[in-house]
């Protein structure tokens, strides 16, 4: 087989700098989206026959059966497209939430409808605020649109709303709330939403994006929905990757005004969520002893994982997520790296301005009891030994 071979002749900026026009340099300045790494990646690389991905929140206990059997049912009928406009899918979501089907977006994945708001709202030269460290597709997304990006730091772990507020400048079109936050799967409540609210100018859209929504146990995080009721300004994310289990078909969902859902589906890719997604997202809606199973799994995953970090003095930040973010010290990458080797993939934070500490999905019992086994293997056989953890 031929192989391509590009002529270098010139630098690649050169090579594109018409097509990219202005802001050019700032494309180059953008870090590509790293996800954790797959399962048969690792197994290739390190020759190793069992692999642990706690590393992309997944639901370790896989999709509900119902969705299997509804990919299965409806596998001979692939050669169609899909229904572009997702009709039974809408409606199933439309009926859970409260909502009519015409305040609801569907995406590949939330990931798209992040891309989708950024793509129709920003423009060079905007602004959007995010927090920092938080989820990472925001800074990404905001860029290529070639907007500027001002980062709030995040207090005691925590987004800080109102000082979110307070940065709102002419320039500023969106806010994105990742609530819970990934990394440190903390939350913001009801009363410091509502706070926010009154105080950022109706112009702007608040992006309240609640992938880890079905987690969440404390009573103060805030029904979001119900503040769509005279709001027009917030859109909520959420999405079938996390506790429904089906990460690997693409499937998320914006709920906001009809009117800024009818503006992103002008950006919307026609067939954006395929036929077996549709149909394993609605068989999954009706799962309703599997979002309990995944709920108990972590709520008891989490009891385990901070015992066993109180035990070993490690410090960590309590979630309201299925991730933990952890503290492992100064060589956290190596901590993940030696993981790794183990067969266990977690994620090191140093992308997230957080090179100290890992973040760790939350697992069954088998695959979190391997975890903190190679976890206090690791720090002990360190020269600083957990010394450097808290
Ligand atoms: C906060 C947050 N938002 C969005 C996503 C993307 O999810 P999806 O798989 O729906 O694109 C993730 C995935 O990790 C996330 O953590």
């Amino acid at each position: 087989m031929k192989i391509i071979n590009y002529k270098k002749r010139k630098s690649v900026s050169e090579r594109y700098e018409f097509l990219l026009g202005q802001g050019m340099s700032d494309i180059y300045k953008i870090k590509a989206y790293q996800p954790g790494k797959p399962i048969e990646e690792v197994k290739r690389e390190f020759e190793l026959k069992n692999v642990i991905k706690l590393a992309s929140n997944e639901n370790p206990l896989g999709p509900s059966p119902k969705a299997v059997e509804a990919i299965r049912g409806y596998a001979s009928k692939i050669n169609f497209y899909p229904d572009g406009g997702s009709y039974y899918l809408k409606k199933a979501l439309g009926e859970k939430l409260g909502v009519k089907e015409d305040s609801i977006i569907l995406g590949n994945g939330s990931d798209e409808i992040v891309s989708l708001i950024t793509r129709i709202f920003l423009q060079k030269g905007d602004e959007a605020i995010m927090g920092d460290p938080s989820f990472l597709m925001y800074k990404i997304d905001a860029q290529l649109s070639r907007a500027n990006v001002a980062s709030v730091p995040l207090k005691s772990f925590r987004l800080d709303l109102s000082e979110m507020s307070k940065v709102v400048g002419p320039k500023t079109k969106l806010i994105f709330i990742s609530n819970p936050n990934n990394p440190t799967g903390t939350i913001i409540t009801e009363d410091e939403v509502e706070h926010f609210l009154r105080d950022i100018p109706p112009r702007i859209l608040a992006i309240f994006d609640e992938a880890y929504y079905e987690y969440v146990e404390d009573t103060n995080y805030p029904q979001s929905i119900d503040l769509l009721d005279g709001n027009s300004n917030i859109i909520i994310l959420r999405t079938f990757s996390k506790i429904y289990g089906l990460a690997g078909l693409r499937v998320g969902y914006g709920v906001g005004s009809p009117e800024i859902i009818e503006l992103l589906n002008k950006a919307r890719p026609p067939f954006n969520v395929n036929s077996l997604a549709q149909v394993a997202a609605l068989a999954s809606l009706e799962d309703k002893d599997q979002v309990n199973r995944s709920k108990i799994l972590v709520r008891e995953g989490k009891e385990f994982l901070y015992s066993n970090l109180r035990r070993l003095k490690i410090f960590f930040i309590p979630t309201q997520a299925n991730f933990i973010l952890i503290k492992v010290g100064k060589k956290a990458k190596d901590v993940a790296a030696k993981l790794l080797k183990k067969g266990i993939i977690v994620r090191g934070m140093g992308a997230y301005n957080l090179p100290h500490y890992i973040r760790v999905t939350i697992g069954t019992k088998p695959q979190n009891e391997e975890f903190i086994k190679n976890l206090q293997t690791i720090l002990s056989s360190r020269q600083e030994g957990f010394n450097n953890c808290h």
